[in-house]
């Protein structure tokens, strides 16, 4: 099979299909970067607002340095996980005194960000800097083991580097965010686990789950 192949479908179906959200009008890395944080455990429909009113109120990676912590609290109110905020607020310092103000440009030096994961990393580093860098997460481990139909336990502590390499796969050269976004509309509207929509889906042809009627059967999870 052409695994390149996948990866520009994806591609293609996300020119014609992606969501519209507020976030995908913007490369600006510290918006993208508020957006990931802010969806690290909310769901899309419930953060939208949340994300348009924080960076409508601190707009700049300075503003919300310089903004007091019970303002940057009242801005979270609603979305839980109040440590997610109080990182962002110590992160947005970070970037003033590490890093001379200038929103890190790459997935390392994000990485180094207070409250920010590979996930994240990967996210913000290419949609706003076109890094070749999978933003894997169970989204995206459901999406490829029924791809792929492979039985790898996705609660097995080796299963990120194994899908990593896997995505590595699929992942065209060009437009690495959409690419990961591609994968986050199609885990969220498509390949869902209940109910997938195979029907519809732009990468039904290219499943080995589906060809072999085990969709559900994966991914595979030995541990809750
Ligand atoms: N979930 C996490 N990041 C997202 C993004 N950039 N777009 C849609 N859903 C997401």
């Amino acid at each position: 099979t052409d695994f390149l192949n996948i990866g520009l479908k994806l591609l293609k179906w996300y020119d014609l299909n992606a969501r519209d959200l507020p976030w995908r009008k913007t490369k600006n890395p510290y918006h993208i970067w508020v957006c990931e944080i802010v969806l690290q455990q909310t769901r899309v429909e419930q953060g939208k607002n949340h994300y348009l009113n924080f960076v409508e109120r601190f707009p700049t990676v300075e503003s919300l340095s310089s903004a007091e912590i019970d303002e940057v609290l009242l801005y979270w109110k609603g979305l839980g996980y109040y440590s997610r905020a109080i990182n962002l607020h110590k992160a947005a310092q970070q970037v003033m005194e590490d890093f001379g103000g200038t929103f890190p440009d790459s997935f390392s030096e994000i990485l180094k960000l207070k409250g920010v994961g590979k996930y994240t990393a990967a996210a913000v580093s290419s949609i706003c800097f076109e890094e070749k860098v999978p933003a894997i997460d169970g989204n995206f481990y459901r999406v490829l083991s029924r791809v792929f139909a492979d039985d790898f336990d996705v609660s097995s502590p080796k299963a990120y580097a194994y899908f990593y390499e896997l995505a590595l796969l699929i992942m065209p050269e060009e437009n690495p965010g959409n690419f990961n976004q591609a994968i986050m509309d199609l885990g969220s509207e498509i390949c869902k686990p209940k109910n997938p929509q195979c029907e519809i889906c732009p990468i039904q042809e290219n499943c080995l789950a589906y060809e072999t009627g085990k969709v559900l059967e994966f991914p595979v999870k030995s541990k809750k």
